[in-house]
C-alpha cells in the first residue's frame, strides 16, 4: 500500500482481503464505523440504581440454576438484587453438563452410569460449542474462562453415506466441481443469456472455475482438492483414484454432510470453554454466590400476589416481590399456579425434542495417529448421524469421541436402549466408518437421553409456530417471569438462555425502577 492514498474504504476492503472479516470488523471499531460490542441493547442493572432512589434491592426467586436462571441471578445480582435460585437437580448447570471420571448419571426408567474416564478426560453431554457471534463468548470473556478453538468443519474428517466413506474434502471438491461444471456447461450453450450479460456470464465463469477446479473447456476432471494416498512431498505424491461421474456422485447423497456447517450458526470457527462447558456454570454460580442456589428443590406450586409471589417446594415456601421461571416449559406446565389457563396453554405449546449422545473413550487416540484428524465432525446417514473428535489435548494418551449426537426418532431409538445396548449400536455403526479399532479401543462409555433426565426431560424445545404463546410469555404474568432458549430464535444454544435471562431482568428491573 506503500505510496497509495489510504481512503478509509480502501483500508477496509484491504485489510479484509488479508484478515478476513474479524479484521475488518476490529479494523471498522477502530475507526468508529462499527459498534464495539455486538450487544448494545441490554443495559446491566448497576448497584447505584437503588441507592440512587433511595430504595432497597428486590428479592426474587429464580426457578432453575441452569444457564438461564444463573444468568439472571448474575445480572440481578449486580444491582444487589437478593436472589435465591431453587434447582430439583442435585447439582446447577440444567442441560450445561459435563461428565468426568468420578461422576454418575442417572436417569428415569433406567440404570444409573459410573462414569470412569480417566484424568483430564471430560464429555460435553450437552452444549458443546459457541459461535462468535453469540452472548455465551461475552460471558465467557466477562467471567474470565479461558476458551479454544471447536473444529466444526474438518476437510479431513470423513462422510459416510450409502454404505461409502469418504474424506470430506473428497465429497465436497466432486460435488463442487461437478456442480460447477453443470453451470459452466449451462452458461457456455447460451442457456443463461437471458437472465445474465455477457459480461456477468463471464464473472460467473471466473468464479465457477475456482469454485469447481474445472478444466479448460470447463470439465471437471477431479483435483488435488480431493486429496492424497501420498501426500506430495520430495515427489508429487500418489492422488486417491479419480472421482466417479456425475451420477455416482450424486447417487452417493452427500448433500446434507458437506453443507452442515453453512449456517450462521455452525460456520467456523468455532469455541468452546478450555476443559468442558460446565465452565460457564462454574463461574456464574461462583460469582451468584452457592449460597444462594438450593439443589434439590423441586418446585410444587406458584402463586402470584398483589405485593410478591409465593413459592412452594417440596421442602419449604419462599416469598420474594419477584420471581424468574427458567423451567422446561412442558415442565412449568404441570405445577399448580395461579397465572390463568392461557398461561398453562401456553407454557404446553412448546414441544420437547430427544435428542442423545454418547461418549467414548479410548486409550489412544488412533483418529490423530492413524486417521490425522484432529478435532471436527464426521457426518453420516447412520442413525449415529455425527461423530466427534475432541478439539483440545492433542497427542494426549486418551481421548473421547462423541460416537453418536442425534435427535428425533434416532435419539428415541437409542434413548430406549440400555446404555450398554446403546454403545453396543454405537460402536457397530462407527466400525463401518473407523473399522475394528473403533471396537477393540475402546476403554469406557456414558451416554445420556435427554428426554430421560429427570427435572429436564427433554433436549431442547420445538415451537409447532412462533404465535401469541411465544410473545405472550415473554412478559410477565403477574410477578412472574420467564426465561429460557424455548422462548428465543436460539432454542438449543446457551446464548438463547442468556438474552431471554436478559430481557427477563431487564423487564423486571425497569419495574422496580418505576415502582414507588
Ligand atoms: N446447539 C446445538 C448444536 O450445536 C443444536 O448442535
Amino acid at each position: 500500500m506503500e505510496g497509495a492514498v489510504l481512503t478509509r474504504r480502501g483500508l477496509l476492503v484491504g485489510i479484509g482481503a488479508v484478515g478476513g472479516a474479524g479484521a475488518m470488523y476490529a479494523a471498522m471499531g477502530a475507526l468508529g464505523l462499527a459498534p464495539a460490542e455486538q450487544d448494545k441493547t441490554f443495559d446491566p442493572p448497576r448497584p447505584g440504581d437503588f441507592s440512587l432512589r433511595g430504595r432497597g434491592a428486590a428479592t426474587v426467586v429464580v426457578l432453575g440454576a441452569g444457564v438461564a436462571g444463573l444468568t439472571a441471578a448474575y445480572e440481578l445480582g449486580k444491582a444487589g438484587y437478593d436472589c435465591t435460585l431453587l434447582e430439583a437437580r442435585a447439582k446447577a448447570g440444567g442441560r450445561n453438563l459435563t461428565l468426568r471420571g468420578g461422576d454418575r448419571l442417572t436417569e428415569l426408567n433406567g440404570p444409573a452410569q459410573e462414569v470412569t474416564f480417566g484424568e483430564g478426560v471430560y464429555f460435553n453431554a450437552g452444549p458443546a460449542r459457541l459461535a462468535p457471534w453469540m452472548l455465551a463468548m461475552d460471558y465467557c470473556r466477562e467471567l474470565g474462562i479461558p476458551i479454544e478453538t471447536f473444529v466444526n468443519n474438518n476437510a479431513q474428517a470423513y462422510v459416510h453415506t450409502n454404505g461409502r466413506t469418504v474424506r470430506a474434502r473428497t465429497a465436497r471438491a466432486d460435488m463442487y466441481g461437478y456442480v460447477a461444471e453443470l453451470l459452466a456447461k449451462a452458461t457456455d450453450v447460451g442457456a443463461l443469456d437471458r437472465k445474465l450479460t455477457k459480461d456477468d456470464q463471464e464473472r460467473l465463469l471466473d468464479f465457477l472455475r475456482r469454485f469447481g477446479d474445472l478444466g479448460p473447456k470447463h470439465d471437471y476432471e477431479g483435483s488435488p482438492r480431493r486429496g492424497f494416498v501420498k501426500y506430495p512431498a520430495l515427489d508429487t505424491g500418489t492422488p486417491i483414484a479419480l472421482p466417479g461421474s456425475l451420477r455416482e456422485v450424486l447417487a452417493a447423497g452427500t448433500g446434507r454432510a458437506i453443507t452442515n456447517d453453512f449456517g450462521h450458526e455452525q460456520a467456523t470457527p468455532m469455541f468452546q470453554p478450555v476443559g468442558g462447558m460446565d465452565a460457564i456454570v462454574t463461574r456464574l454460580a461462583e460469582a451468584v454466590g452457592q449460597d444462594r442456589i438450593r439443589t434439590g428443590a423441586r418446585v410444587t406450586g406458584i402463586t402470584t400476589l398483589d405485593d410478591g409471589v409465593e413459592v412452594t417446594w417440596d421442602g419449604g415456601r419462599i416469598k420474594a416481590d419477584y420471581c424468574v421461571a427458567t423451567l422446561p416449559p412442558h415442565l412449568l406446565a404441570r405445577i399448580p399456579h395461579n397465572l390463568g389457563t392461557q398461561i398453562t396453554a401456553a407454557l404446553k405449546t412448546p414441544v420437547p425434542a430427544a435428542t442423545g449422545k454418547i461418549g467414548l473413550e479410548y486409550g489412544t487416540r488412533w483418529w490423530e495417529l492413524e486417521d490425522r484428524i484432529y478435532g471436527g465432525v464426521t457426518e453420516t446417514d447412520l442413525d449415529i448421524t455425527h461423530i466427534w473428535y475432541p478439539s483440545h489435548d492433542y497427542h494426549a494418551e486418551r481421548g473421547l469421541l462423541v460416537g453418536y449426537y442425534n435427535t428425533a426418532e434416532h435419539a428415541e431409538l437409542y434413548g430406549a436402549l440400555t446404555p450398554e445396548d446403546r454403545r453396543h449400536r454405537a460402536l457397530t455403526q462407527g466400525k463401518k466408518i473407523h473399522g475394528e479399532k473403533y471396537r477393540t479401543g475402546l476403554l469406557s462409555s456414558v451416554s445420556i437421553a435427554w428426554d430421560r433426565q429427570e427435572h429436564i426431560q427433554g433436549g431442547w424445545v420445538r415451537w409447532p409456530a412462533v404465535d401469541s404463546s411465544f410473545t405472550l410469555l415473554q412478559r410477565p404474568s403477574g410477578r412472574v417471569y420467564f426465561a429460557g432458549d424455548w422462548l428465543t430464535h436460539l432454542i438449543a444454544w446457551q446464548a438463547g438462555s442468556m438474552e431471554s435471562a436478559r430481557s427477563a431482568v431487564t423487564q423486571l428491573h425497569e419495574r422496580v425502577m418505576r415502582s414507588s
